[in-house]
């Protein structure tokens, strides 16, 4: 699986023909690793419906039919404005897609969409090819973070570290303990001046402290596992 970075929270998993597009801040993300009107994915992930997540998932999934995949609050709403190719779980709930699947997970976070539909956020378990990779959304650090390796192995864990809105470096050095995962990548940080935060600490920190890796992407870099 090719893991690609495409700035903040946006990351695009690829294995064959399943290109899974998660969290399209593209347009109006000053640190875009790519445009919006270049992405083709087969389906589309949300952890929750705050701007910076939510984005261009409109225009992308109108212009691809590619599968969305929100929680249902989120999932009515698309509807609403015209997609058609929408799946709706609620937290604990799993979707099937072919080549794998993808869980919703709590994330301890607040969230409404751009137009105001209240919606519960999420974190996003998704298996695709055999791996497992954990996007934990926006969260802040809480000790059910660990209940995801219980039942799976995970490979890669994308993990917030900007602080403000979501937990920061400090406590991710603990999220990473407690997910357990292979490899680590970061992401929620330095999009915007209040998440600015250090890195390369953050990696040094993980290293020293857990068994996990931490690979750092700058956006528009990919990643394979
Ligand atoms: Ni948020
Ligand atoms: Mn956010």
């Amino acid at each position: 699986m090719d893991i690609r970075f495409l700035g903040h929270a946006c990351f695009e998993l690829s294995e064959g023909e399943t290109r899974v597009l998660i969290d399209p801040f593209l347009t109006g993300n000053p640190k875009a690793g790519a445009e919006a009107s270049e992405m083709n994915p087969t389906h589309i992930f949300l952890t929750h419906g705050h701007g910076d997540h939510y984005g261009d998932v409109v225009e992308i999934a109108k212009r691809t039919n590619a599968q969305v995949v929100a929680i249902v609050e989120i999932a009515n709403e698309l509807q609403e404005e015209g997609v058609e190719n929408v799946a709706d779980p609620n937290i604990g709930g799993t979707v099937e897609f072919d080549g794998g699947w993808v869980r919703l997970t709590p994330a301890w976070h607040t969230s409404t969409t751009p137009k105001g539909t209240a919606n519960t956020p999420a974190g996003l378990v998704i298996n695709l090819g055999g791996k497992t990779v954990y996007h934990l959304g926006d969260t802040s650090l809480f000790s059910d973070l660990q209940l995801v390796k219980a039942r799976d192995h995970v490979d890669v864990a994308l993990m917030c570290i900007g602080g403000h809105y979501t937990m920061d470096r400090h406590d991710g050095v603990t999220a990473a303990e407690w997910v357990g995962a292979d490899t680590v990548i970061p992401c929620h940080y330095n999009t915007f001046p209040p998440i600015e935060t250090d890195d390369e600490a953050f990696k040094s920190d993980v290293e020293s402290k857990t068994s996990s890796k931490v690979v750092i992407l700058q956006p528009g870099e990919s990643h394979s596992v």
